[in-house]
Formats: C-alpha cells, structure tokens, sequence
C-alpha cells in the first residue's frame, strides 16, 4: 500500500537483519505497522498494531471481513466522505482517506490530469494484492506504550520520525526511545528506523534515503536523509 513513510523499498535490506536470529515460534511485532508494507514480507507469529483507528478498521475489514473496497471514488464522493467521517463505516474512511497524495491522510483527492493514471485502480490493486500475505496477523490498534508483548520478542519500529510532519496527536520521541530501552532490557530484541538515536543506540545498518516523502523528510536535505536502524546498546 502507498502509504507516508512506507518501508516498502527498505524491506529487502532491513528484514534479513532484523529476523537473523529469530527462533521457532518467536513473535514478529510492529507497534506502527502503517501500510504493513514490512510485515507482509515476514511469516510465522505476527502481530501488527498501529493507533490509527481508520487504517487498522481497513485492514480488520480486508484480511478478515472479506470485504471488496470500491475501484473507484469520485473527487465529490471523496470529499464527502473527508468532511463527513463519522457518516461512513471506519474501513471505508480509512480505505479512502490514505489514497491520497503522498499516501497521506486525506491530503487531497488524486488525480492525473491527462486521464492516464488510474490511482484508485492502482490503490485497489497494491492493497487486495497484500491481503493474502496478510491472513493470520493479529490486529492491535492502541498506542504503543499500552502494548503487551510476547516474551521475547522481535520487535521492529518505524514511528513517526523526529521532525517531520506532526501527526494528529503528536509524537514524544523522548519517551519513544526510553520505551525502546526498556523493551530491549526486558528481553525482547528492538529494532528501530530513524534518522538518529539518542548515544546510548547503536546504528547497525544505513542507506541514503532520497526520499522526497515529506514524512521522513520534511526539513532535512537529501544529503543528510541517511536511512538508519538502531539497536539499543552495542
Ligand atoms: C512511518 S509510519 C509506518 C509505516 C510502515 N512501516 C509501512 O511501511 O507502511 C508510522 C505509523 O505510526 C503510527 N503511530 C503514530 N503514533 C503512534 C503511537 N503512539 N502508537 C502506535 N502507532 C502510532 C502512525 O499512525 C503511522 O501509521
């Protein structure tokens, strides 16, 4: 799924590090699965949560409810459904909300001038195509810091980054990083995306970014967008 600071084009590199050292029946857990554009390349115990309401209402109708999204939304349908949210079934609102410019939540309807680009066909055919990768992922929708975890778990994050555009609620990147070293001491092994870490981190892994997803990237210059994964001590 196109989604604001998807992970898709990392996946490749970050997951072989990031499930290494995992065992048999070891839990695979993201707190801000987003567009689920990692897990869905991952197996075994899976547990994706995220605290976007819409998005996770999306996926629990997808993977589990068998429901078929629309192939199309008129500009007037979406605009409706943006300024009328509590109206519509919160699948549908989340399904239509992130097909936006940037994948960003209900950041302007998309729509190619010249007729060549069919961006709800494309929406429809990226999401019903991870479906199936999907099947068996236990859903969570709740803030991160209220999350129970598997012993031993593997756990991967990618918050929201440090500055870059704020979400609805906003984002306490001191108690994030503090929630990571207790997570880590814990037992559990931490794996996190972002740009930085506070010292007591380690960077295991890093790649230019070039992104131009405002997400990730807003007030940083390409040349200091270096993609990164952090662990905790090292
Ligand atoms: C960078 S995106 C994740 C993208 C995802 N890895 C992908 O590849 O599609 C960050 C996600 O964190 C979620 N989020 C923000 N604050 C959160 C919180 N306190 N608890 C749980 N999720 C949160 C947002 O809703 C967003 O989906």
């Amino acid at each position: 799924m196109k989604y604001m600071g998807s992970k898709a084009r990392f996946a490749k590199d970050l997951l072989p590090i990031i499930l290494k050292d995992r065992q048999a029946n070891q839990a695979y857990l993201e707190p801000f699965a987003g567009g689920m554009n990692m897990i869905d390349k991952v197996d075994g115990i899976r547990i994706a949560n995220d605290q976007h309401q819409e998005l996770m209402a999306m996926w629990q109708a997808l993977i589990y409810d068998n429901w078929d999204p629309p192939q199309l939304v008129s500009e007037d349908e979406y605009k409706h459904i943006k300024n009328n949210q509590d109206q519509y079934p919160k699948h549908l609102v989340g399904y239509v909300g992130f097909n936006s410019f940037g994948g960003k939540w209900f950041a302007g309807y998309r729509r190619d001038k010249e007729g060549k680009r069919d961006y709800w066909g494309e929406h429809y055919r990226n999401i019903t195509k991870q479906v199936p990768k999907l099947e068996g992922v236990e859903l969570s929708c709740k803030s991160y810091l209220e999350l129970d975890v598997p012993k031993h778990s593997i756990i991967y994050c990618d918050p929201p980054y440090a500055s870059t555009t704020k979400y609805r609620d906003g984002f306490d990147h001191d108690v994030f990083w503090d929630w990571c070293k207790q997570q880590s001491k814990a037992g559990h092994q931490v794996f996190i995306s972002e740009y930085n870490a506070p010292e007591d981190f380690t960077c295991i892994w890093e790649k230019d970014a070039k992104t131009t997803f405002s997400w990730h990237a807003e007030n940083l210059s390409t040349k200091l967008a270096l993609e990164r994964l952090f662990v905790f001590g090292g």
